[in-house]
């Protein structure tokens, strides 16, 4: 499968599970976009955007649990980037919902996304593994 937004090394949080979830978030958002590019049906692209829901909620669960159970200073700023980042994934939604076929406004929707995702991981996740490195 093409892979039209990747992860890199520089967004390592040296927290194996965490790492291995956002891998998996990028080869989602990859999903939805190689079905749209593909010209899949309405039925399959909306079950791989379903998927990339779940998984995004699923992600964020995990990194709010690990900041529960060791007390981490920053989660409230945290949080409230992942109810951000959830809103923003839910418009995306919306659009290629809405105007799947136009592959256009996949790419622009795709670079926005791997853009905030990079920038979140990069700075307040990283940030994160660097608090839970020293307690895990
Ligand atoms: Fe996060």
């Amino acid at each position: 499968m093409k892979e039209y937004v990747s992860w890199t090394p520089r967004l390592t949080t040296h927290v194996d599970t965490i790492d291995e979830q956002h891998k998996e978030l990028y080869q989602r958002l990859n999903s939805v976009v190689d079905a749209i590019m593909q010209g899949k049906g309405k039925e399959e692209v909306e079950q791989f955007i379903n998927f990339l829901l779940e998984y995004t909620r699923f992600h964020f669960g995990t990194e709010e649990r690990y900041m529960e159970q060791f007390q981490y200073p920053g989660i409230l700023t945290h949080k409230t980037d992942h109810e951000r980042l959830t809103r923003e994934v839910q418009t995306m939604a919306e659009q290629l919902r809405s105007r799947g076929a136009d592959s256009m406004l996949v790419v622009s929707v795709t670079q926005q996304m791997g853009q905030w995702l990079g920038d979140h991981i990069g700075t307040i996740d990283t940030a994160l593994g660097r608090y839970l490195k020293t307690r895990l």
